[in-house]
C-alpha cells in the first residue's frame, strides 16, 4: 500500500475505545442511553466501543452524506437513513469516525433537537479541529489528529481502505 502512512495503530485504536468506553459508563451509569451512530464510517468504532461498555445501551443508526467521493466535503449534507427509535426524552450519545469542518454534525445536531432528547454528548473516534467551521462540542475524542485526509477503522476515500484495522494517512 505505498500510497498510505500509517497513523494510529490497531493497539492505539483498541486503547483509546477501552477508555473511551470506561469514561462514557461512568459518566452515563445508572441512565437510560440510547447510542445514535453515523454511517458509514463509524461501524467498526461503535462495534468495538459498545462491546467495552459496562453499562446497558440500545443502538440506533442515521446515514449522512456529504463527501461522495472526494476528500474536501461538498458542503451539502444530506440524512439519508432517518432515526428508527424515539429520542424523546433520552439521553442520545452521538457517535461519529471523524469530525473535521463540523458541519455534518451541526445538520445532525439540529435534527436529533428538534426530536427533543433529554441530553445529546458526542464521541468521536477522531477529532480533526483544523478545518472546523462548525462549534461544537466534542465531548469525548480518541485522538486528536491536526491534518490529513485519514483511512482505515471504517473511514473510507470512494468507499475503499474501510476494512482495515489500523488508520492511515493518504498521501495526496
Ligand atoms: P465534516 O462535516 O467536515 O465534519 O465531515 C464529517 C464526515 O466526513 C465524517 O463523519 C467522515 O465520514 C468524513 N470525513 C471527514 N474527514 C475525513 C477523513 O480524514 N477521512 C475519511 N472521512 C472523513
Ligand atoms: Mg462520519
Amino acid at each position: 500500500m505505498p500510497d498510505l502512512s500509517p497513523v494510529l495503530s490497531k493497539e492505539d485504536i483498541e486503547k483509546a475505545v477501552v477508555k473511551l468506553a470506561q469514561k462514557i459508563s461512568n459518566d452515563f451509569h445508572g441512565r437510560d442511553i440510547l447510542i445514535v451512530g453515523v454511517l458509514k464510517g463509524a461501524f467498526i468504532f461503535l462495534a468495538d466501543l459498545v462491546r467495552h461498555m459496562a453499562i446497558p445501551v440500545q443502538i440506533d443508526f442515521v446515514r449522512l452524506a456529504s463527501y461522495g467521493c472526494q476528500t474536501q466535503t461538498s458542503g451539502s449534507i444530506c440524512l439519508t437513513k432517518e432515526l428508527e427509535v424515539d429520542i424523546a426524552d433520552r439521553y442520545v450519545l452521538v457517535v461519529e469516525d471523524i469530525i473535521d469542518t463540523g458541519q455534518s454534525l451541526a445538520f445532525l445536531l439540529k435534527y436529533l433537537t428538534l426530536k427533543k432528547p433529554k441530553s445529546v454528548s458526542i464521541c468521536t473516534l477522531i477529532d480533526k479541529p483544523e478545518r472546523r467551521d462548525s462549534q461544537i462540542v466534542v465531548d469525548y475524542a480518541g485522538f486528536i489528529v491536526e491534518h490529513g485526509f485519514l483511512v482505515g477503522y471504517g473511514l473510507d476515500h470512494a468507499e475503499n481502505y474501510r476494512h482495515l484495522p489500523a488508520i492511515y494517512r493518504l498521501q495526496d
